[in-house]
């Protein structure tokens, strides 16, 4: 753990699909002592079924979101965790009102189309990246919205995992 600085007791990643979310929370919460809570896992673990994938096509984009409204909520009163967000948790202001009405820094990681789609490369897991055309619209539509939310941007394009903490570690301790 990380000496000499104030833990922020909540740290929220926000970004579109393929940023580095869950990679950098896994980091950072073990840099800042701190529980990682993935809203993707808990969506999975509340549906009963066994992949983002399996609830998409189950029940739908529209019971999908309506489980990570729920996954959100659930999460408002919790401190001292690191939360990995999906791409879409954006979607409904409710979310982000939620996950941060105890207080907290959300952390946007952004990185260009072009860069998130090499990174991607397998889009199985990804429902929402299936279509290249429709991903990049919805990428354009979201783009502005999680600047609107984020208190820290880190720009991911020519970064490694290391160095994304670093800077998102350097910008919560200034
Ligand atoms: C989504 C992003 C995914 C997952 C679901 C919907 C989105 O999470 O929640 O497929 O709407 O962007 P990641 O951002 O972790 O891939």
């Amino acid at each position: 753990m990380l000496k000499g600085m104030a833990i922020p007791r909540k740290v929220i990643l926000i970004g579109f699909m393929g940023s580095g979310k869950s990679t950098v929370a896994a980091v950072l919460g073990r840099k800042l002592g701190l529980t990682v809570y993935e809203m993707d896992d808990l969506i999975v673990e509340l549906s009963g079924l066994d992949s983002i994938p399996a609830i998409f096509a189950a029940k739908g984009e529209a019971y999908f979101r309506e489980l990570e409204a729920r996954v959100a909520h659930s999460l408002r009163e919790r401190e001292n965790v690191v939360i990995s967000t999906g791409g879409g948790v954006i979607s409904r202001p409710a979310n982000m009102q939620n996950l941060t009405s105890a207080g907290g820094v959300v952390v946007y990681l952004r990185t260009s189309f072009e860069i998130l789609a090499e990174r991607i490369g397998d889009i199985s897991g990804r429902p929402l990246f299936a279509d290249g055309a429709k991903a990049r619209a919805l990428y354009l539509e979201r783009e502005p919205v999680y600047q609107s939310y984020a208190t820290i941007t880190v720009d991911t394009d020519s970064l490694g995992v290391d160095e994304v903490c670093a800077r998102v570690l350097s910008r919560l301790e200034s």
